[in-house]
C-alpha cells in the first residue's frame, strides 16, 4: 500500500492533518518524518501513535540519505511538507534554522520526490510572503515582497518547489494559508501565547498599536483545503487559502478575554515587533472554485481553542515550564516587569 509522508508532522498544522487523514481516509498509509524541534511535540501525534497505519521516523528533511531511504522504504506517492521553522520572532533573532529547513530541506525533499517519482507534492506555504498590505487582497499571481527572515526563506522554498515543477514536472502544487489557530498550537504564536498568559493571570504583550490585521482559519478547515488542493489541484499550481476572518490584533484580544472572563488589565502595550507587517489578506477565489470553503466562524473556532487550552493545562504547562520558558527569559525577560 502506498503511503503519504507528512513532513513536519508532529507540529501543530502537520499533526492536525496527520489526524485528519487517519480520521477520513480508512485505508490510508502516513508517515511522518520530524525532526522534533522545540515545535515538534509526539503529545500531538498520542491519539494515532497506535494506529497500524501510523509510521514516526525522527529525523531532519535536510538528511538528504535518510530522505532518500524514508521514500523508497515507505513507497511515497505524496509528499506534504509542513516542516518548517516559523516563528517571526525568533527568525529575528537568528535565520539560520529558517534558510536551513525551510530553504534548503524543501530542495532536499523536492530532489527525493523527483527521483522516487513522487505523484504529488505540496509545499506548505503562508501568505506573509505576499509582505504587508494597505489595501486589497494578494492573489496567487501578485509580486513576492516577503519581509521578515521567516517570510524570506518560505517564498524561497515556495519559489524552488514551483521551479522543481517547471524544470523536472515534478507535480508540485504549493498553498500559502492565512494564519491558523486552534489546539496544540505552541504557545510563542498570538492565541496560544494568550489564552495560556490569561488564564494564569499574567500579561498579554501586544506589539505597538495592536492595529495590525491579520486573517485567522481554524486548522481543521485548514486539514479540509489541503485535501481539496492535494486531490483536485493542479501541478504547477499556487493555492491561496484565507478565512474571511480579518481582525486587528486588539479584537482578538478581546475575544480571549471575554472567553475567558478576565479583565482588559492584564494587556500590556510593548514594544512593536521590527518591521511589523501591517495586515495580510488573500485572495482565495481559486480554492473556493475547487469547492472548498471554510466552515468554522472565528468565534466558535475561538470559543473551542479557548476550551482546549482550558481543558489540556498539562500540554502547555510543560512547554511553557521548560524550553519556551527560557527562550522567553533569554530574548523579552526584559518585558515580564513591563506594565
Ligand atoms: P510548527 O512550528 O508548529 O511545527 C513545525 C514542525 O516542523 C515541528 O514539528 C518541527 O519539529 C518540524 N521541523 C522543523 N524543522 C524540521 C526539519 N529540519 N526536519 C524535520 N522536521 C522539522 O509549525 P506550524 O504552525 O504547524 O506550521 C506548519 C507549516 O505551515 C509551516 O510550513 C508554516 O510555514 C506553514 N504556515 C503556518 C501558519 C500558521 O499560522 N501557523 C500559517 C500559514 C502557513
Ligand atoms: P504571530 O502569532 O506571531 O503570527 P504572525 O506574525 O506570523 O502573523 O502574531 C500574530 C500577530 O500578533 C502579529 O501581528 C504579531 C502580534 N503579536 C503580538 O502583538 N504579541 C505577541 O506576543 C505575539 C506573539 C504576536
Amino acid at each position: 500500500m502506498n503511503s503519504i509522508l507528512v513532513t513536519g508532522g508532529a507540529g501543530f498544522m502537520g499533526s492536525a492533518f496527520v489526524r485528519y487523514l487517519l480520521r477520513e481516509y480508512y485505508s490510508q498509509r502516513v508517515v511522518v518524518l520530524d525532526k522534533l524541534t522545540y515545535a515538534g511535540n509526539l503529545e500531538n501525534l498520542a491519539s494515532v501513535a497506535a494506529d497500524p497505519r501510523y509510521t514516526f521516523i525522527h529525523g531532519d528533511i535536510c538528511d538528504a540519505p535518510l530522505v532518500d531511504r524514508v521514500m523508497a522504504e515507505h513507497h511515497i506517492e505524496a509528499v506534504v511538507n509542513f516542516a518548517a521553522e516559523t516563528h517571526v520572532d525568533r527568525s529575528l533573532i537568528e535565520a539560520d534554522a529558517f534558510i536551513k529547513t525551510d530553504v534548503y530541506g524543501t530542495y532536499v525533499l523536492l530532489e527525493a520526490a523527483r527521483r522516487h517519482g513522487v505523484a504529488r507534492f505540496l509545499q506548505i506555504g503562508t501568505d506573509e510572503v505576499y509582505g504587508s498590505l494597505e489595501r486589497g487582497s494578494a492573489g496567487e499571481g501578485d509580486p513576492l515582497s516577503p519581509r521578515s527572515p521567516y517570510a524570506a526563506s518560505k517564498a524561497a522554498g515556495d519559489m524552488m518547489a514551483l521551479a522543481y515543477h517547471v524544470s523536472h514536472g515534478l507535480p508540485v502544487m504549493v498553498t500559502r494559508s492565512c494564519n491558523n489557530y486552534g489546539p496544540y498550537q505552541y504557545p510563542e504564536k498570538l492565541i496560544p501565547l494568550f489564552i495560556t498568559n490569561a488564564i494564569d493571570d499574567q500579561g498579554l504583550p501586544i506589539y505597538g498599536d495592536g492595529q495590525q490585521v491579520r486573517d485567522w482559519l481554524y486548522v481543521e478547515d485548514h486539514c479540509r483545503a489541503v485535501d481539496v488542493v492535494l486531490q483536485r489541484g493542479r501541478p504547477g499550481e499556487v493555492y491561496n487559502i484565507g478565512a474571511g476572518n480579518e481582525r486587528p490584533n486588539l479584537e482578538v484580544v478581546v475575544g480571549i478575554l471575554q472567553g475567558l472572563e478576565k479583565p482588559w488589565s492584564l494587556v500590556r502595550h510593548v514594544a512593536d515587533r521590527p518591521g511589523h507587517d501591517r495586515r495580510y489578506s488573500l485572495n482565495w477565489g481559486k480554492i473556493a472554485s475547487l469547492g472548498w470553503r471554510p466552515s468554522y466562524p472565528f468565534e466558535s473556532g475561538l470559543a473551542e481553542t479557548i476550551r482546549w487550552y482550558q481543558e489540556n493545562q498539562g500540554w502547555w504547562r510543560r512547554i511553557k515550564s521548560g524550553e519556551y520558558a527560557d527562550y522567553y527569559r533569554r530574548n523579552y525577560g526584559h518585558r515580564l516587569t513591563t506594565s
